[in-house]
């Protein structure tokens, strides 16, 4: 199997180190066979370069069975360059249309929810339009004058495709429960296409029960009632924002994994978090989250028992303590690495 691997910038680098090492023992435990190659792409190249992602990259990684990715994103780059030239050019060009984000809680004590013991939902978040379909310009760009415009772009196709694969998510994973979340209290036009889209769509599932909360009570109820949430679909800026509220309620960014996919082709897998300059060289960035990822890769590609296992191995460190600063250890990030290694020897 190929994969391509952009580690991209600050704790990217870092925390798909610890992946790849983790990768590398799933080979020798599973019998399988990885071919990794990669792409220099990020800040660096781009200052160097002045190159974000060449067209002839977006077609090569395309053809790769799937692409493991750090974070991008440095100080010294306008904010939006590597962002949109990068990793959305990535999702849009290859038409990954949904951003699948589990927020599981492993462990009791990594929740500062008081008396939580179970939080495990999924969010299905759209992830090719809406406020980031990069529809918008300037007039009069600045003057006292100026007009800034972002459109929010919703298709009936994009929604309707992001809303399906909720539900058909919630059926091959056994859960009972889709939950819209939308702001169609104000967004009149583009969330009114999506409550009526779910309803159609959910005539289809007999056996899922809907329900619906409007974006501010559900962040709301996520901080309230986590444990009542199975699959959450949403538009893709809400997404964006209530996956890393989702984060911070089972444990932080640290832990946070994606998978970027289109269940017709290649599939991105990325930590939610970002590259993180505050703590970018310092060997304390939580590797969990990367390697959380890898196992999202691993049941993309069909290895469902090794997606399993790296997932326990990591249950395993974090029942030990064997973690980062920000969970409360005193590990580096590879001696965190090495011990999911460790941990994946006991679990197979
Ligand atoms: P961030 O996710 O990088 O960091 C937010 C906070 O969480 C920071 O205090 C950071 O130290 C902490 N944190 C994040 N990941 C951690 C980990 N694995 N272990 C321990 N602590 C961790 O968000 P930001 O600071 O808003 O963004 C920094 C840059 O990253 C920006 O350029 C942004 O655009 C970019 N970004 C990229 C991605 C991506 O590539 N997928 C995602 C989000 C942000
Ligand atoms: C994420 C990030 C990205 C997003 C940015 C870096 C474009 O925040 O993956 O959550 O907003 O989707
Ligand atoms: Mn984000």
């Amino acid at each position: 199997m190929r994969i391509a691997v952009v580690p991209g910038d600050g704790i990217g680098k870092e925390v798909v180190a610890e992946g790849l090492k983790v990768l590398g023992k799933v080979e020798e435990l599973f019998n399988v066979s990885f071919d990794f190659e990669e792409f220099p792409f990020g800040a660096e190249h781009y200052l160097k370069t002045g190159e974000t992602l060449p067209d002839w990259a977006v077609e090569e990684l395309g053809r790769f069975d799937a692409i493991y990715f750090g974070a991008i994103g440095d100080p010294r780059v306008k904010p939006g360059v590597l962002e949109h030239g990068i990793l959305l050019r990535l999702r849009f060009s290859l038409d990954l249309y949904v951003n699948l984000r589990p927020v599981k809680l492993y462990h009791p004590r990594l929740t500062p929810l008081k008396g939580k013991e179970r939080i495990d939902m999924v969010f299905v978040r759209e992830n090719t339009e809406g406020l980031y379909a990069g529809s918008g310009g300037f007039l009069r760009k600045g003057t006292p004058n100026e007009v800034a415009v972002q459109e929010m772009i919703n298709t009936r196709h994009g929604v309707e495709r992001a809303i399906r694969f909720a539900f058909e998510y919630a059926v091959k994973t056994g859960r009972k429960k889709v939950t819209l979340v939308d702001k169609a209290n104000v967004l009149t036009y583009a969330h009114d296409l999506w409550e009526r889209v779910f309803a159609e769509v959910s005539r289809e599932y007999a056996d899922i029960e809907t329900d619906h909360y409007y974006v501010d009570a559900m962040a709301m109820k996520m901080v309230r009632s986590p444990e009542v949430f199975e699959v959450v679909v949403t538009p893709n800026m809400f997404g964006d924002i209530l996956t890393d509220l989702g984060a911070e309620i089972v444990g932080g960014l640290g832990l946070a994994a994606s998978a970027n996919v289109n269940p017709e082709g290649t599939g991105m897998f990325e930590p939610v978090h970002g590259s993180a300059p505050d703590i970018a060289g310092k060997g304390i960035a939580n590797p969990l989250a990367a390697i959380l990822t890898a196992s999202l890769m691993l049941e993309h590609l069909g290895l469902g028992d090794a997606a399993n296992a790296v997932e326990k191995a990591v249950e395993k460190v974090i029942a030990e303590n064997r973690v980062t600063p920000d969970l409360g250890g005193n590990l580096s990030t590879s001696q965190v690495g090495d011990a999911v290694v460790e941990a994946l020897e006991v679990v197979v």
